[in-house]
């Protein structure tokens, strides 16, 4: 029987061994930030290999207080790539300091050092690049500049966990780098995120900014000012409960990319621009396409979706602006990732190529070209 249930872009798996982490955190009535919290810090470091791992509500929150922690704020400048998730502008003004949005590769879809060097002001102290969608930044120009300039690098690694450069860890190979287990990521703990470092005084300013100001709970002494950013027990039980299946998921993640490049990569109107080597791999497959917004609209019928990516930065409202970012535009108009949920299977990874494959064959079909080879078959 042929089934045609929705497929949907991504949806977050959670199983009955994360319910039972999440409940005996509750049994145990300590539902505060504390001992799981704890023991997932000190897995994080153990498994990366870096000396302090510190969690986070969120990645957005977590590259405002890093930021914070590096003593940028009021009155400085960021770089940031013109296409990413909006979080990380955000979280700059969160710091208190304003984003330089950069123009990005449309290539590997992450920022342009050439275009980074041109943007930075006097008033500038930062370089946050992205990892996007796991494909590492180009880190060793970037360093380049910030040694000339002066400025930090803080790793945007939310689309990037456990994915490697030849350098090691995307999101250890700088100052800092900050981590997102929100829903759509390959694993999360409902919300969340974390911070790693190899700066013991980074990592206490973050304990600090996350705790009303102070190292130790058991003191009601403030020495400087904090907030309130911590994790509770429970969201740190369901984050390391999930950290447990990410070997297997990304082992699936590169599956379901090779499946879909296997079934798709002779279409001349596709492009899948370069995967990342190294031990890298990607969080969710993705190609470009001149008919994105057609094809999309076509699965959508389908009950397939097919995700578009954001709108660059530059034409978002919030940070508008009427610089010239062509790799940004292209990216933006381009990108899309196809569906990849931690439990897709084959036959709806068979369907959604299937799909596609029709689209392109009808197109040319219309337009009367029926030359090539694939669309004899
Ligand atoms: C590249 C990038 N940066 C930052 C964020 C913000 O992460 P969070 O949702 O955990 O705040 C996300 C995604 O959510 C992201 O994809």
């Amino acid at each position: 029987m042929i089934s045609n249930h929705e497929i949907p872009w991504f949806i977050p798996v959670l199983d009955g061994a994360d319910s039972e982490a999440v409940r005996q955190t509750v049994v145990r009535g300590f539902v505060n930030e504390g001992p799981e919290n704890r023991a997932f810090e000190k897995e994080l470091t153990a498994y990366f290999g870096v000396p302090y791992a510190v969690t986070m509500p969120s990645c957005t929150t977590a590259i405002a207080l890093t930021l914070k922690a590096l003593g940028i704020g009021h009155g400085d400048t960021v770089l940031v790539p013109a296409v990413t998730f909006i979080g990380t502008a955000s979280a700059v003004r969160l710091a208190g300091a304003e984003p330089i949005l950069v123009d990005v590769d449309p290539v590997s879809f992450n920022i342009d050092p050439s275009d980074a060097a041109r943007r930075v002001q006097k008033n500038t102290k930062a370089i946050v690049p992205v990892h996007l969608n796991g494909r590492p930044a180009a880190l060793p120009a970037l360093r380049k500049i910030a040694l000339q300039h002066n400025l930090v690098i803080v790793e945007d690694t939310a689309e990037g966990l456990a994915s490697k450069s030849g350098e090691g860890w995307l999101g250890t190979l700088s100052d800092a780098g900050c981590f997102s287990l929100a829903p759509t990521k390959i694993i999360t703990s409902g919300q969340g995120g974390f911070v790693l470092t190899r700066s013991e005084a980074v990592r206490d300013n973050l304990i600090r900014l996350r705790d009303h100001g102070r190292l130790s709970r058991s003191s009601d002494v403030h020495p400087v000012t904090g907030f309130n950013f911590k994790v509770t027990d429970m969201q740190a039980a369901l984050a390391r409960s999930q950290f447990k299946k990410l070997p297997a998921r990304i082992q699936r993640s590169r599956e379901v990319d090779r499946l879909y490049m296997e079934g798709l990569r002779d279409i001349p109107e596709i492009i899948f621009t370069p995967r990342p080597e190294n031990g890298g791999y990607l969080m969710w497959p993705d190609f470009k396409s001149k008919q994105r917004d057609a094809l999309a609209a076509d699965l959508r019928a389908q009950g397939i979706t097919l995700r578009p990516f954001w709108p660059a930065l530059h034409n978002q409202p919030a940070y508008a602006s009427k610089e010239a970012y062509p790799g940004a535009d292209e990216a933006s108009r381009e990108g899309c990732w196809l569906p990849c949920s931690p439990n897709i299977t084959d036959e709806e990874i068979g369907r959604v190529i299937d799909t596609i494959r029709r689209f392109f064959g009808e197109n040319y079909k219309q337009s009367g070209d029926m030359s090539r080879e694939h669309y004899k078959k």
